[in-house]
């Protein structure tokens, strides 16, 4: 089935990594909470998981099975997606019990965050964006489970064919740029080409407020500048690019993204045991397994001055 008119796999994925880890005894109790739960609800609604599928995941001979092969590709990979939402869902609930009042999820996926959130926070506004065919499934499952409400909005939108702000602007008309936002864009950027990331996070600095977050994932580049992915990156990168949804964007260093996003008038936060994830959640759990160098990092960045770059 052409990219267009099916979910994306790799939100499919992600998704189902959530839900295996969630029936695992040692990592279960990081996830965000309730998230595994609320995830496999959300995937068997939407006929993205199966019940026997779950059944399989009970079993802990298979679930290690399961890790393994992820591990050969990259090692700690499963739990660092886990760990990745509750690096984020804690950075959001931190920026919403400090004042914010508005989150946009985009290229939000099977994510539950949001819905979540919702329930927990009726005051501020949560606004979700994916591709069409992505988020078309997502709504389906959501209004039929009876998680749509009124402070939670789904918008489908090809952010290649559809810049941020326009889709925001014409279709949530309560958008308001004067409030304290939490803009996520987990595992999304690096699927974007440079001028489109750039792009993105001019858009997301004109549709906030000054000190309003981005909180997001990205990739640093191999010694030939293409995003690193692993000791098998070229079996990953050509198996994503086979899924059509192949990966673009990485940045040389830390040093190189703060320079980057800087154009935008955001600053990045530096603080790197907040978003070491072993550091930040391992550690504490007295759990070193996944300690295997990570590729993907996290970062938190700041609406700070007027851009430099024009979108
Ligand atoms: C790896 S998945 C991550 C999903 C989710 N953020 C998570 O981590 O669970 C990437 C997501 O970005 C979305 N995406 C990629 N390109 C997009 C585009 N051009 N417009 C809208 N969404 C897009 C995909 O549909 C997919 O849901």
């Amino acid at each position: 089935m052409p990219r267009a008119q099916r979910p994306s796999l790799t939100a499919v994925k992600v998704a189902r990594v959530l839900v295996h880890l969630g029936h695992r005894r040692a990592y279960a109790p990081l996830l965000p909470a309730g998230a595994a739960e609320r995830t496999q609800q959300l995937l068997l609604q939407a006929g993205l998981l199966k019940p026997w599928m779950v059944r399989w995941m009970q079993r802990p001979a298979y679930n290690r099975a399961l890790e393994q092969i992820g591990d050969w590709f990259s090692p700690g990979q499963a739990v660092r997606i886990g760990l990745r939402k509750r690096l984020i869902d804690d950075e959001v609930r931190d920026a919403l019990n400090r004042g914010a009042t508005q989150v946009l999820v985009v290229g939000a996926g099977f994510d539950t965050l949001c819905s979540r959130l919702a329930g927990e926070y009726p005051a501020c506004r949560f606004v979700e964006i994916d591709h069409p065919a992505t988020h078309g499934v997502k709504r389906n499952a959501m209004q039929a489970l009876g998680w749509v409400r009124p402070n939670l909005e789904l918008l489908g939108v090809d952010l290649s064919q559809v810049a941020l702000s326009e889709a925001l602007l014409r279709h949530i008309p309560a958008w308001d740029r004067s409030r304290q936002t939490v803009v996520v864009a987990e595992g999304l950027l690096m699927y974007l080409h440079r001028h489109h990331v750039a792009r993105f996070f001019g858009e997301v600095h004109t549709l906030t407020r000054a000190g309003s977050l981005v909180v997001f994932s990205y990739l640093k580049s191999d010694a030939n500048g293409r995003p690193y992915t692993g000791r098998v990156g070229w079996l990953t990168r050509a198996s994503l690019a086979l899924m059509g949804e192949g990966l673009h964007w990485s940045v040389a260093s830390t040093e190189a993204l703060a320079t980057f996003v800087e154009t935008s008038g955001f600053a990045l936060e530096s603080e790197p045991a907040r978003f070491d994830l072993g550091v930040r959640y391992l550690v504490p759990a007295g759990i070193e397994q996944a300690g295997a160098a990570p590729f993907e990092f996290l970062a938190v960045a700041r609406h700070r001055t007027e851009s430099s770059r024009p979108i």
